[in-house]
């Protein structure tokens, strides 16, 4: 009997034809929006393999409600809405999505550096607000970013491309905080590894690429914020949670650092009234990073490869929680 799985949102169609041609039978969640955790566990008690998104929660209370998932393979990178230890211990295996984001996601973050640094898009607005009037010697000025440091927090895969960015576009020094060293990032882009401490203190650009996790959730805060340069630019399009959204607003409010650029906010979606988006030197995005064809495309292609390549031979390309699959 063919396996059915069940794909929780509308995705580029590449999924759903891998999946079928491959004999799953494959329902889609077609709502104008995620389900209700009461909805998903409806749903997936009815399939063998789950393909969910970064805004469904698979938390104990829904593997103590889904243990019988075969396999699970996110369609993202990010895989912090899943409680994977919980996953581990009922030996489900999970999938993510990496590599295929990586460019567009890096590109989003170097576009937040570009767009704080010249404040534009607090300044078209101003436009919309019919407030240019003549040439302004003295207003509206940004800083620029040839040969400034950036400093990385989490130097993965995007985290490497920004560094390429970076140094290729404005000869930008590139330091580092990470689990571990980065040996490919120090070869490649001159990457000089640093405690947090001197990452604070040394960069110019500070562009967070962590995962959420319990260390890194609410870090960059009140305390962190304070001992970074005062001109320093804060980018974050990794996880809202990593940094404390009202710690920054009054950062920026206070001048303790210079300017922001989130694609990633805490709550996401922001409320339109949140004053980051009135602020000169603040630039907010959706959560677009990955939001290109060519990378929503591969993560469709990847998720799918995840569940087939899985129930053929029990192995998966990108598996999180490696130790359940059977070698
Ligand atoms: C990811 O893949 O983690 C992106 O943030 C989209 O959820």
């Amino acid at each position: 009997m063919s396996k059915k799985v069940l794909i929780t949102r509308i995705i580029p169609d590449t999924a759903y034809s891998m999946l079928t041609q491959a004999g799953f039978e494959v329902s889609v969640w077609e709502g104008n929006g995620p389900m209700t955790q009461p909805q998903l566990i409806e749903r997936a008690k009815q399939v063998d393999a789950l393909m969910p998104l970064g805004a469904d929660r698979l938390d104990k209370y829904f593997f103590s409600q889904c243990s019988h998932l075969n396999v699970i393979a996110q369609f993202a990178v990010g895989y912090d809405n899943i409680d994977v230890e919980e996953a581990t211990r009922l030996r489900i295996p999970v999938g993510n999505t990496p590599d295929v984001l990586s460019d567009a996601t890096a590109d989003i973050a170097f576009g937040l550096m570009m767009a704080v640094s010249r404040k534009m898009f607090y300044l078209h607005k101003s436009i919309e607000r019919d407030e240019w009037k003549q040439f302004e010697p003295l207003k509206n000025l940004g800083q620029e970013l040839t040969r400034k440091t950036l400093g990385i927090f989490g130097m993965g895969r995007i985290g490497m491309v920004m560094a390429q960015r970076c140094r290729g576009a404005f000869n930008m020094e590139v330091i580092y905080h990470n689990r571990s060293r980065n040996a490919e990032a120090e070869q490649l882009y001159g990457a000089r590894y640093v405690s947090f401490d001197e990452l604070l203190q040394q960069s110019d650009v500070l562009s967070v690429h962590s995962v959420l996790s319990d260390k890194t959730r609410g870090m960059f805060n009140k305390d962190v914020f304070s001992r970074m340069k005062k001109s320093a630019i804060f980018i974050n399009t990794s996880r809202g949670g990593v940094h404390n959204e009202e710690d920054l607003i009054e950062a920026l409010r206070s001048e303790t650092i210079w300017g922001a650029g989130l694609d990633v906010t805490n709550p996401e979606p922001m409320h339109a009234n949140n004053p980051l988006l009135q602020m000169p030197n603040a630039a907010v995005l959706p959560h677009i990073g990955s939001a290109t064809v060519e990378a929503r495309t591969g993560m469709a292609r990847l998720a799918a490869e995840n569940i087939i390549a899985f129930y053929a031979t029990g192995n998966m390309p990108h598996c999180v929680n490696r130790q359940v699959l059977v070698k």
